[in-house]
């Protein structure tokens, strides 16, 4: 069977509502994850969430007084339709990596977005050179990783391409593309699973 695109998968979850699990399943990692990115950044920011799904990461972000502006961006149209009509949020319907903002951000943060691209250490580039403000931050957070074997039967149960790579790949591809301060930190760990791996560092 031919692979599927995973913003079709996504429109298809989108529209049965899943969603909204994937909000309630992703918070306790993106709550640590901002917790982590927000103090090393000056204020006010501005931010925007990659691979946004419903927009749920904007809607939290905006209610951040430091926040001066938040913008989605996501390749599912049915996600994108979603984050519209939840909040007035500036939101773009864009596949990646073909799409580039009109700003670069203070913040970038992306939830489980990076591993279906083809080259997401290259996206880690482009976001470095082309998105991203002196001395601002980025936040990925990837629950498909090596060390995650729970995760490796995905991209076959999903049927979409997934880059599985190491904490030292997404390490060492930070360093790369030309980020300092670059960590990796499991997070929202649970009974039964390892965390989420959060992969970040400064431009600066
Ligand atoms: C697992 S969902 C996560 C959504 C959201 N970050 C969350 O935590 O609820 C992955 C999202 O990435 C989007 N996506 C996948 N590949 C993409 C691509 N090449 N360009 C833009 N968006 C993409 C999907 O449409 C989907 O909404």
């Amino acid at each position: 069977m031919t692979i599927r695109d995973a913003t079709e998968v996504f429109s298809e979850w989108a529209l049965r509502n899943r969603d909204e699990g994937m909000e309630s399943g992703h918070a306790n990692s993106v709550t640590e994850m901002l917790n982590i990115a927000i103090p090393m950044l000056e204020e006010p920011f501005s931010a925007i969430d990659v691979g946004c799904g419903n927009g749920w990461v904007c809607r939290k972000l905006q209610s951040n007084d430091n926040c001066s502006k938040v913008v989605g961006i996501d390749g599912s149209i049915e996600m994108i339709n979603k984050a519209k009509q939840k909040s007035m949020g500036e939101f773009h319907l864009a596949k990646l990596p073909g799409w580039k903002p009109s700003q670069k951000f203070d913040l970038i943060h992306s939830m489980e977005f990076l591993y279906y691209l083809k080259d997401p250490l290259d996206m880690l580039k482009v976001f470095f050179g082309e998105w991203l403000n002196e001395k601002g931050v980025l936040i990925a957070g990837v629950d498909h990783y090596l060390e995650n074997v729970e995760s490796h039967d995905w991209p076959k149960s999903l049927n979409v391409h997934m880059t599985t790579l190491s904490e030292e790949q997404w390490r060492q591809g930070m360093i790369d593309a030309g980020f300092t301060n670059v960590e990796t930190r499991r997070v929202g760990i649970k009974p039964g699973f390892l965390g989420t791996l959060a992969i970040f560092g400064r431009k600066g």
